[in-house]
């Protein structure tokens, strides 16, 4: 029996007290939240779980393993740091934190108390993204060309970042997730057409070092939802659309240029196939991650969603900024930090 405490109870954190409610061999003892009303709307759902609004009841008791914390962006690292100082399993909802600097701080901390930080990037266990994956990793793609992605609906705007902090993660981790590196240049235009400094739509451009390009777009001011990208490879192209009763759809279509020789009078065939729209898990996503989680707590196994695809995920939002701090010039971004190589 692994015994959790959740922190942070507002928009997100209903969702994990369900899930984790639903969790096998696990028991949820406390949650914790600022707000009495938050809490009290949890106690009388889950009559048997403790309440608390003071963050040190959770990390003092010392029957609690492990800590799943979804508050803002900004309280991240001060309260993992002392969770995980307090020899706690954590799990940060995403981003793992406000900055790459802490969240090596964090990874460093879990490595020194032994214990699995683990952060919140609940798309890398959504079935048409681990099937996506599959395809690109089988090479049944071919080489991949190019990823455009838009994931824009009316709101929710947050207090304490910018769009690229709250919506970049998903689409970040994905990337990180099905190429397996992380870019080395990035580049963004950004405006904050309602609260002045946050900018509630951004366009992204990024460029791997395998040679795949991928756009992201991403806003809180759209009519409409739209969780859609389309993957572009030299083989065959896929469109996955989150909000659709057939999410991934294959398309067996390209061009090539038969005789790249005579560039001048080249004649370039272009190829419509077959459309296949392969059944998918209905699994819950955010269930399959906290089973990961708890998985992780009992074998030791490194999570999927893992704390250097954590810190690498942070390191593309900061290039984001920086190239948003200079007037959206392409910013190269280093290596990958040293405990990131496995991600
Ligand atoms: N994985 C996903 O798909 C997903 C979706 C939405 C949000 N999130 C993430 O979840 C986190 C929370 O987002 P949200 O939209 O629920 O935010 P929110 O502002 O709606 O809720 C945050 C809650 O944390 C509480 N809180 C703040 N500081 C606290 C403290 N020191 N101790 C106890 N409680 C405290 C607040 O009272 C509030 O109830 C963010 O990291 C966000 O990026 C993830």
């Amino acid at each position: 029996m692994t015994r959790f405490a959740i922190v942070g109870l507002g928009y997100w954190g209903p969702n994990l007290v369900r899930n984790l409610h639903e969790l096998p061999d696990a028991e949820l003892v406390t949650v914790c939240d600022l707000r009495p009303e938050a809490l009290e709307s949890i106690q009388r759902r889950y009559p048997a779980v403790g309440t608390t609004q003071d963050f040190q009841d959770v990390v003092g008791d010392d029957s609690i393993d492990a800590v799943v914390i979804s508050t803002p962006v900004s309280t991240h690292h001060r309260l993992a740091a002392a969770a995980l100082s307090a020899g706690k399993h954590v799990f940060v909802e995403k981003p793992l934190a406000a900055s790459s600097a802490e969240a090596l701080d964090l990874v460093e901390i879990a490595d020194r108390n032994n214990v699995v930080l683990m952060p919140g990037h609940t798309f890398l266990y959504s079935p048409p993204v681990m099937l996506i994956r599959d395809l690109i990793r089988s090479g049944e793609l071919g080489e991949i060309y190019f990823i455009s992605t838009s994931r824009v609906n009316l709101g929710l705007h947050q207090p304490d970042v910018s769009v690229a902090w709250d919506l970049g993660p998903h689409d970040f981790s994905i990337l990180r997730y099905w190429l397996g590196e992380t870019p080395c240049h990035a580049s963004a235009l950004a405006r904050g057409c309602v609260i002045p400094n946050t900018p509630d739509v951004a366009f992204i451009n990024l460029e791997f070092p395998s040679g795949t390009v991928a756009h992201v777009e991403l806003s809180w001011l759209a009519p409409s939802k739209l969780r859609r990208t389309t993957v572009v490879g030299s083989q065959k192209m896929v469109v996955y659309d989150d909000t659709s009763s057939e999410p991934v759809r294959i398309f067996d279509s390209g061009a090539v240029l038969p005789n790249p020789e005579t560039f001048g009078e080249y004649k370039l065939t272009y190829r419509t196939g077959d459309i296949v729209s392969p059944r998918v898990d209905a699994a819950e996503p955010l269930f399959r991650e906290l089973e990961d989680f708890q998985n992780a707590i009992k074998t030791g196994s490194t999570p999927r969603s893992s704390a250097h695809l954590g810190v690498e995920v942070v390191r593309m939002i900061e290039a984001v900024d920086s190239s948003l701090d200079s007037a959206g010039s392409r910013v190269s971004i280093g290596a990958s930090a040293p405990h990131a190589a496995a991600a």
